[in-house]
């Protein structure tokens, strides 16, 4: 069901420090950041030749990272992306094998305009999933 990795999401509380970090250390490709309220992050883009990692910090007081960066303070691995041809065909599907699908159930419009769902991370060996239409 699930398709290509779309990106790996990494939550930094300095997104400066980490996009130098890729950028300069790593020689990686980084984008400008880019402030996203209606999700509550800022992002950078790193993009690699084979998908994209993203680096997200806090933007707002109800930023949906925040807690993550509350038990993680240095940071670290967010969410993994996986691109689903059909997602609400692949929510049935999850919820019909038991796997819990947060919020309401219904694919809200990501990141990348694209609409996505978020996947328990206790039924999924502790890995919050995203699934992302594309
Ligand atoms: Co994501």
């Amino acid at each position: 069901m699930i398709g290509r990795l779309n990106h790996v999401a990494l939550a930094v509380p300095d997104l400066d420090a980490a996009a130098a970090m890729y950028r300069d250390v790593l020689g990686a490709e980084v984008s400008a950041p880019q402030a996203l309220p209606a999700h509550g992050v800022t992002v950078v883009f790193v993009q690699l030749p084979n998908t994209k990692i993203e680096l997200l910090q806090p933007l707002g007081d109800a930023s949906p990272i925040a807690p993550f960066l509350a038990r993680n303070p240095s940071g670290g691995m967010h969410h993994v992306c996986y691109e689903v041809d059909d997602i609400l065909a692949a929510r049935d599907r999850l919820k019909a094998q038991g796997a819990r699908v947060l919020g309401d159930g219904e694919p809200r419009i990501g990141a990348h305009d694209k609409p996505v769902l978020f996947l328990h991370p206790k039924d999924f060996a502790g890995t919050l999933i995203e699934i992302e239409q594309v």
